[in-house]
C-alpha cells in the first residue's frame, strides 16, 4: 500500500515551520539570560561563532538525513546506517525519539506557565482580578490545568497534518510573533533606563570572556535553539521534496533563529535595566537574580509598574512566548507521530492521541516530582542528548552512510570543490570539535 506522504507545499512554508521549531523559549528566555550574565555582546559574539562552526552544520546534517530518506527519523537513521550498522541507526532514532518526549515533557510545563501569564492580563481586563492573581501565583493548580491545555493545543495542530496543520499554523504564528516582538522592542527602548541595557548588550565586554565554559554554554544554547538532536528537524526535512537546495534553506532558518535571539536580547536586556531604573532588584554581583525570576518576577513587576499600558504589554509579551513555544512543540511531537504512522501503521489521529497521552503522563510525572526531576531532565537533554545526537549525525553523514549519500561521495571524489570542502568539513572537523566540547562538559 502506498499512500502519498503529506508534505510542505511551499519553500517559505517550510522555512517558517522550521524556523518556528527553532524559535522558542530558548531564544526569548534562554539567550537573553545567558547574554545578560556573560558580558552581553561578548556572549553574542561567541554564540555567533559556535552557531556558524557547529550548530548550522549539525542542522544541515540532521535535515539532510531526513530529506534523503523521505521517512520518519527512526527509519531514516536505520536506512542511512544500513546495511552494517542498521541496528545502531534504529537505536539512535529511538534515542532521539525519547529525547523528543523528554523535551516535550518539560517544555509543555513551561509553555503552560506562559499561557497562564498571557491569560492573566486578559482576565484583569475583563475584571476577573481573582482569576488573574491565581494564574500568576498558584503553581500546582496552574501546572495541572495549563500543561494539559498546551498539550491539547499542540495535538490539535498535529491532527491536521503537515500542510494543513504545521505549515498553515506556522505561517500565521511566525509573522505575528515577529510584529509583536518589534512592537515591544520599540516600546521598551523608549522607557527611562533602557539605554544602559542597550549599551551592555551592544558594546561587547571581552574581559568577561575568560571562562572557557562559556563556549560550552554557547554551544548548548545554539543546539537547543536550532532544535538539533531530537529528530524534529529531521522529520521536517523529510517532508520537503528531495532536490530542494537544502543548504540555502538551512542558512535561512539559522539566520531567522539567530535574528530572533538577537532581537529578544534587544528587548529583554533593556527591559531589565528599565526595571532596575524603577527600583526593582535585578542583578546581584553582576549576575541576574535567579533564572526563573527574569520571566515570572522581574518582567511581570515591570509591566505592573507601567499601569494600564503594562497590562497590554504583558499580554502581548506572554502571548508571544506562548506562540513561540507552540511552534516549537510541533516538530518534537511530529517525531513520534510520524514513527507510529509509518512504522506501526497507526492512523494519524490515533498516533497523535497516543503521543499526547504519553507526553501528558511524562509531564505530570515531572509536576508530581518537580524538585528532583524537572531540572535534571532539562540538563540531561541540553548537556547530553543534543550534543550526542549532533555528533551521531556527523558520523552518519560522513562515515556510516554507504549508499546514496551524495556528500560522502563528494567528499571522496571532490568533483565540485565547494561541496567537497563542505563534506570534508562535516566529516573530519565537526566530529572532532563537538567531541572536544562534549568531553569538557561531561568531565570538565
Ligand atoms: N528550539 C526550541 C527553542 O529554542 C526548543 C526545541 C528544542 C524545540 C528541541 C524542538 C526540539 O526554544
Amino acid at each position: 500500500m502506498s499512500i502519498v506522504r503529506d508534505s510542505f507545499h511551499t519553500r517559505i512554508g517550510f522555512i517558517l515551520a522550521a524556523a518556528g521549531s527553532a524559535i522558542g523559549l530558548g531564544n526569548i528566555w534562554g539567550f537573553p539570560t545567558q547574554a545578560a550574565n556573560n558580558g552581553g555582546g561578548a556572549f553574542l559574539f561567541i554564540y555567533l561563532i559556535v552557531t556558524l562552526l557547529l550548530a548550522l552544520p549539525a542542522l544541515y546534517s540532521e535535515m539532510y538525513i531526513g530529506n534523503q530518506a523521505q521517512k520518519n527519523p527512526v527509519t531514516a537513521l536505520q536506512e542511512a546506517c544500513a546495511p552494517k550498522s542498521a541496528r545502531l541507526g534504529k537505536f539512535a532514532g529511538l534515542f532521539g525519539l525519547m529525547g523528543a518526549i523528554l523535551m516535550l515533557s518539560f517544555y509543555s510545563i513551561v509553555a503552560g506557565w506562559m499561557l497562564s501569564h498571557a491569560l492573566a492580563p486578559l482576565s484583569e481586563l475583563v475584571g476577573f482580578n481573582g482569576a488573574a492573581q491565581w494564574m500568576e501565583t498558584s503553581s500546582l493548580g496552574r501546572n495541572l490545568i495549563f500543561t494539559p491545555i498546551f498539550i491539547v493545543l499542540t495535538a490539535l495542530i498535529i491532527f491536521q497534518g503537515i500542510h494543513a496543520g504545521i505549515e498553515r499554523w506556522s505561517s500565521r504564528l511566525m509573522p505575528t510573533l515577529f510584529v509583536m516582538l518589534i512592537g515591544l522592542i520599540i516600546y521598551i527602548l523608549q522607557q527611562p533606563g533602557a539605554s544602559a541595557g542597550l549599551e551592555m548588550y551592544l558594546i561587547p565586554d571581552f574581559s568577561q570572556l575568560t571562562d572557557p565554559r562559556l563556549i560550552i554554554s554557547a554551544m548548548g544554547q545554539a543546539f537547543f535553539s536550532l532544535s538539533i538532536g531530537v529528530g524534529g528537524m529531521m522529520v521536517y526535512g523529510s517532508y520537503l521534496k528531495k532536490g530542494d537546495n537544502l543548504g540555502k534553506l538551512v542558512a535561512s532558518i539559522t539566520a531567522l533563529d539567530t535574528l530572533i535571539a538577537f532581537l529578544a536580547g534587544l528587548l529583554i536586556i533593556p527591559a531589565l535595566f528599565v526595571a532596575q531604573h524603577n527600583g526593582l532588584k535585578v542583578f546581584e554581583n553582576g549576575v541576574l537574580i535567579g533564572e526563573g525570576q527574569l520571566i515570572f518576577h522581574i518582567l511581570p513587576n515591570l509591566f505592573d509598574a507601567m499601569g494600564e499600558v503594562g497590562i497590554l504589554v504583558g499580554l502581548v509579551f506572554f502571548a508571544l512566548m506562548s506562540m513561540a513555544a507552540l511552534t516549537s512543540t510541533l516538530s518534537s511531537t511530529e517525531v513520534p507521530v510520524s514513527y507510529l504512522v509509518e512504522d506501526k501503521n497507526l492512523s494519524r489521529n490515533k498516533a497523535t492521541l497516543a503521543v499526547s497521552l504519553v507526553v501528558l503522563l511524562a509531564s505530570m510525572t515531572l509536576v508530581a516530582f518537580f524538585d528532583p526531576l524537572f531540572g535534571m531532565i532539562i540538563s540531561w537533554v541540553n548537556t547530553f542528548q543534543l550534543p550526542i545526537m549532533g555528533l551521531f549525525y556527523f558520523i552518519v553523514v560522513g562515515w556510516l552512510w554507504s549508499r546514496g549519500n551524495r556528500l560522502r561521495t563528494e567528499a571522496r571524489q571532490g568533483d565540485n570543490r565547494w561541496i567537497a570542502l563542505w563534506a570534508n568539513y562535516l566529516r573530519y572537523v565537526c566530529p572532532v570539535l563537538i567531541s572536544i566540547v562534549f568531553i569538557n562538559v561531561a568531565f570538565g
